[in-house]
């Protein structure tokens, strides 16, 4: 038997030969795989070579071909490609000693929903989604944050048949512990930050952070078809019949668990509604804020790997009333949001950069009354001031909407 693993890797053979580095085959006169270099034998030599080289080609590059085509793809939690580990077990195909794992995110159906609503801001006589149609009219102007854009498809007009979102509570949710006031804010990485002082927002100022990984997730229904459809518990039976779910299964359980957060206590001095729609959301937020608003969210320019993060000059407060209306994404069989007005908060449009270049446009948010904050909770603890001296902020991890006056 060939030991292809150890030819592929011969010093002799391969400058730099432990190193993946594709462009080598570029060169001219480089071994190809065809079989007669032995240098390189993917599929072997000679007479007993692999006689499916051809299919194998085809298949390989159209399905690695799909998945970039359709998904983005990160390394879980920022990690970077050369924290990966590399090493081998022995075995027929010397396979990898621990599992690659590779989160995607939809990526075609937000380049389709974004070049839909280009396509619309040119041509207003074209058949739009009825979310996009919505928005242009109540919001002419106002350019629509990616997080709502990438859930609104020209074809979602049905409610889904089946669903298979559960666990999709992929954004790094810590700051929610503010407004539910549960502390279960635990880091891996002690030098990260979450929370901050309001001074901090100022150029220069560097800190670790991880803006949250941008789920895009269940889309829109248009406000027709969602308020065709209960949601209460009282009504859940019918809900699970709806979208074929089993009584009793995962999904079931996120259904149901996503209706209750919707009808759970009011918390002192919130005001607040599970939007089903993109509609309704805008509705909520106008009866809040008044007519003229606009939505704004964290947008990063790729991936959101945990890293420092400088503010740079710019930095603007988008709320001078202290009004907002925050929208966090809540997991179900279709887009649903949870809003709320709460307290006194300031908010704003911070420009950042990463230390490996990305540019980042976050929303900050400073929560101006912490005197009902636990002091012994993470928020407190992690800035180090006590309820009610001095706002204690955090930025807003990807996905979730901020509502201010324009
Ligand atoms: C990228 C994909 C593939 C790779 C890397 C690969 C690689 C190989 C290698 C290294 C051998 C042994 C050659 C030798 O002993 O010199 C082999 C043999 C073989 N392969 Fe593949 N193969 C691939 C895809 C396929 C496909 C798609 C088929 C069939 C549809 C196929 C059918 C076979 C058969 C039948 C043999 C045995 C040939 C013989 O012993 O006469 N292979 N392949």
């Amino acid at each position: 038997m060939i030991n292809s693993w150890a030819i592929g890797r011969d010093k002799d053979s391969w400058e730099d030969a432990e190193s993946f580095k594709p462009s080598r085959f570029l060169k001219e006169g480089v071994p190809d795989f065809k079989g007669s270099n032995f240098e390189f034998i993917p599929f072997g030599s000679g007479r007993r070579s692999c006689p499916g080289m051809q299919l194998g080609l085809y298949s390989l590059e159209l399905a690695v071909g799909h998945l970039l085509h359709c998904f983005t793809w990160e390394l879980p939690d920022g990690m970077k490609p050369s924290e990966l580990d590399m090493n081998d077990v022995f075995g027929l195909t010397a396979p990898r000693a621990s599992r690659l794992i590779a989160v995607p995110s939809k990526r075609v159906l937000t380049l389709v929903a974004r070049a839909s609503y280009a396509a619309a801001a040119r041509d207003t006589t074209s058949t739009l989604p009825p979310q996009l149609h919505y928005w242009n009219s109540v919001l002419p102007g106002t350019s629509m944050p990616k997080a709502l854009s990438e859930l609104v498809q020209p074809d979602s007009v049905e409610p889904p048949k089946n669903f298979v979102g559960y666990n999709q509570h992929g954004v790094e949710d810590r700051t929610l512990s503010v407004y539910t006031q549960d502390d279960d804010t635990h880091l891996k990485d002690p030098t990260q930050r979450i929370f901050f002082l309001e001074m901090e927002i100022k150029p220069g100022t560097t800190m670790k952070y991880s803006l949250g990984r941008n789920i895009a997730g269940e889309t829109f229904l248009p406000r027709k078809t969602a308020e065709s459809i209960p949601f209460s518990s009282a009504k859940l039976p019918e809900i699970l019949n709806k979208f074929s779910m089993k009584p009793g299964s995962v999904e079931a359980a996120v259904i149901q668990e996503t209706i209750q957060d919707c009808e759970s206590e009011v918390l002192r001095g919130e005001d607040r509604y599970c939007a089903t729609s993109l509609e309704s959301m805008v509705d909520f937020a106008m009866s809040k804020l008044g007519r003229n608003v606009r939505a704004i969210s964290t947008e990063v320019e790729k991936g959101a790997t945990l890293q420092n993060y400088t503010v740079k000059p710019g930095v603007k407060n988008v709320n001078e009333g202290g009004n907002f209306v925050l929208c966090h994404k809540l997991t179900y069989a279709y887009a649903v949001f949870f809003c709320h007005t709460f307290g006194q908060t300031r908010a704003y449009a911070v420009p950042l950069q990463g230390a490996d270049g990305t540019t980042a446009n976050a929303v900050a948010i400073c929560h101006l009354d912490t005197s009902a904050w636990n002091p012994q909770n993470h928020p407190l603890q992690e800035v180090k001031v006590k309820p009610g001296t001095v706002p204690v902020c955090h930025y807003l991890p990807q996905g979730h909407i901020a509502w201010v006056p324009n």
